[in-house]
C-alpha cells in the first residue's frame, strides 16, 4: 500500500463497501440519489469506488464541486468533463458551442482544461447547461449517464438562493425528460 500524504487514496485501496454500492446500483437503475451522512464517513470513496468499477452500460462523469459558487462556473466545469470524455470519440459537445457560437462569436479552442466562458453565457446557462447534457446523452449509445456531484450541497449554499433553486429545477426537468439520466448528489445537506 502507498503512503496517503493525506492525498486521494486510488481507488484500488478504498476497502469493501462492497453491498452498499451494489444497493447503490440498483437503486440506480430506478432513480438518482442523495447520497448524505456525516462527514469523513466515507462518501467520496464510495463513490470514486463506484466511478472506477462501474458495470456495463454506464457512462459515469464524476467531479468534486465544491469549490463552484455560481451556474456558470458549474455549466463550465460540466461542459469540460462532457468534453473531455466526447474527445476520446474525437467529438465535442456540438449543441453546447453553438449556443457559444450564437451569443458571441465565442468559439471553443479544442479541449483546453480551465476553458472559461464568456460573461455573456452567464446569463444563458439554463440553455447551455441543457446542451451540454443533451450533447453527451446523444453520444451515449444507449448507456445510462450517471453524474455524481460530489459536495453538492456546500456548491448550492455558495450560490445565491434563487439561482440555487433554478438550478435544482433545470436539473429536475433533465432528469424527468431524459429516462436514461440519473444524478447522485453526495455531501452533507445541513
Ligand atoms: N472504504 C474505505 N477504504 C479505505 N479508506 C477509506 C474508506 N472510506 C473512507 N476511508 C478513509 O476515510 C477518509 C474519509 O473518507 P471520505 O473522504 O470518503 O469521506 P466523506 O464522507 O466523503 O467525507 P467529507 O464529508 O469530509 O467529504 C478517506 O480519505 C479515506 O482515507
Ligand atoms: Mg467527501
Amino acid at each position: 500500500m502507498r503512503a496517503n500524504l493525506g492525498g486521494e487514496i486510488a481507488p484500488d485501496e478504498i476497502i469493501g463497501r462492497d453491498r452498499l454500492i451494489e444497493r447503490l446500483w440498483r437503486v440506480l437503475e430506478r432513480q438518482s440519489l442523495i447520497l448524505s451522512v456525516e462527514r469523513r464517513m466515507g462518501k467520496t470513496c464510495v463513490i470514486r469506488k463506484m466511478a472506477a468499477y462501474p458495470p456495463e452500460n454506464k457512462l459515469i462523469v464524476l467531479r468534486n464541486v465544491e469549490d463552484l459558487g455560481s451556474p456558470l462556473e458549474f455549466v463550465q466545469a460540466v461542459l469540460q468533463d462532457v468534453e473531455q470524455y466526447l474527445s476520446q470519440y474525437k467529438r465535442t459537445a456540438g449543441k453546447a458551442r453553438e449556443v457559444l457560437r450564437n451569443l458571441t462569436d465565442f468559439e471553443l479552442k479544442g479541449m483546453e482544461l480551465g476553458i472559461e466562458l464568456p460573461d455573456i453565457a452567464a446569463s444563458h446557462w439554463k440553455i447551455l447547461l441543457t446542451r451540454t447534457i443533451e450533447d453527451l446523452l446523444e453520444a451515449r449509445e444507449g448507456d445510462r449517464l450517471i453524474f455524481f456531484w460530489d459536495e453538492m450541497p456546500h456548491m448550492l449554499r455558495q450560490m445565491d438562493k434563487k439561482e440555487a433553486m433554478e438550478m435544482l429545477d433545470l436539473l429536475r426537468r433533465l432528469r424527468q425528460t431524459y429516462g436514461g439520466l440519473r444524478m447522485v448528489f453526495t455531501g452533507e445537506i445541513f
